[in-house]
């Protein structure tokens, strides 16, 4: 397995131009940056985003408040009282990463929608209200600012996406993510122990377009790459970004959703915060014909799933992964 020295191994991409849409050539060359990067590993790093690092640091700490406290507290706002909208916290071992329980405890959110949203009306799965701790007050204001703020950078990063496809800059704001389906995570890794072979997070890819990951210090993010597992180690400033299967497929593989997992060998408890920017609900992502008639190679997707032959819409994608991560839950909420 990989170790220490493998930081210059993915990219990391200023995505400023893209951010405070500057010249047309300066985002030009972001968007080359991004298609490099996309073929050739799926995840890299992104500075230039123009998030505040203030308010991820009151985010964490705000998080790491929630997740000390005593389980009771924490299980009053357990997913199963999410419902439909599948919300709220899930403790050790609950989600289930490729058939094994996960260790990592963690808050499910998306985008807030009051009981009389029509979608919360007609009972459209995980659309609806956000569940936030009583206890840690100042929790909800930084989630609903963070949501803000990270679907503004995603938008700009599907805008370098978009141009690195030979497409409008604005073809995603425009068109699948437009009314984007949201989800965010803070989830809390317990630290394990080095004789320990389970997982913070099994071996999988995300399912939407693409994933913007904050972590703190602890380290643990592993790649799948050509040669093997590299480490994807905390660069202060700066998040994460990898493909999912939804872009994948949209491209026929041209760009591939990469597989990745976590294990926090750190001592310490590991928070991170993945926020999925991806399509609409309704949508249907088929692939770009030019691009999946260049991808053809034939090559085998770490699974054996073939994201072509799958037919619906991307809520159908979405929850049918779902149903295989919190099995008693879907049965419970969703049937
Ligand atoms: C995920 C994920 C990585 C992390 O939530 O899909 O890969 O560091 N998370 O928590
Ligand atoms: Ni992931």
């Amino acid at each position: 397995m990989a170790g220490a020295g493998d930081a210059a191994t993915l990219p990391v991409i200023d995505v400023g131009p893209l951010v405070s849409s500057g010249p047309a050539a300066a985002a030009a060359r972001v968007a080359g940056q991004v298609q490099a990067a996309c073929r050739d590993r799926g995840f890299f790093y992104v500075t230039g985003h123009g998030v505040p690092a203030d308010l991820l640091t009151e985010l964490s700490d705000a998080s790491a408040e929630f997740f000390a406290l005593p389980l009771a507290d924490k299980l009053e706002i357990a997913m199963a009282r999410g419902g439909r909208a599948w919300r709220g916290y899930f403790p050790v071992g609950a989600e289930l990463t490729s058939g094994r329980p996960d260790q990592k405890e963690g808050l499910y959110f998306g985008t807030e929608l009051a009981e009389d949203d029509p979608r919360v009306l007609a009972g459209i799965p995980l659309h609806g209200r956000n569940l936030f701790p009583a206890r840690v007050p100042r929790l909800r204001p930084l989630v609903l600012d963070y949501l803000d703020a990270l679907t503004t950078l995603g938008q700009a990063v599907l805008a370098g996406v978009a141009l690195s496809l030979g497409l409008d800059a604005g073809y995603f704001a425009a068109g699948y993510t437009a009314d984007p389906t949201i989800l965010f995570r803070v989830f809390h890794y317990p630290p394990s122990r080095p004789d320990d072979d389970g997982w913070g997070v099994g071996e999988h890819t995300d399912y939407g377009l693409i994933t913007l990951l904050a972590q703190d210090d602890s380290g643990g993010l592993q790649v799948a790459a050509p040669e093997g597992w590299i480490d994807a180690p905390p660069i202060p400033g700066t998040f994460v970004c990898n493909i999912g299967d939804m872009l994948d497929r949209l491209t026929g593989g041209w760009y591939k959703s990469t597989p990745h997992r976590v294990r926090n060998l750190s001592g310490h408890g590991r928070l991170s915060f993945p926020f999925f920017l991806d399509p609409g609900f309704t949508a249907e992502v088929p692939p770009l014909p030019d691009l999946a008639a260049a991808a053809e190679d034939g090559s085998r997707r770490w699974d054996g799933q073939d994201l072509r032959a799958f037919t619906g819409s991307y809520g159908d994608y979405l929850l049918g992964k779902v149903s295989k991560v919190f099995p008693q839950l879907s049965r419970d909420a969703l049937s």
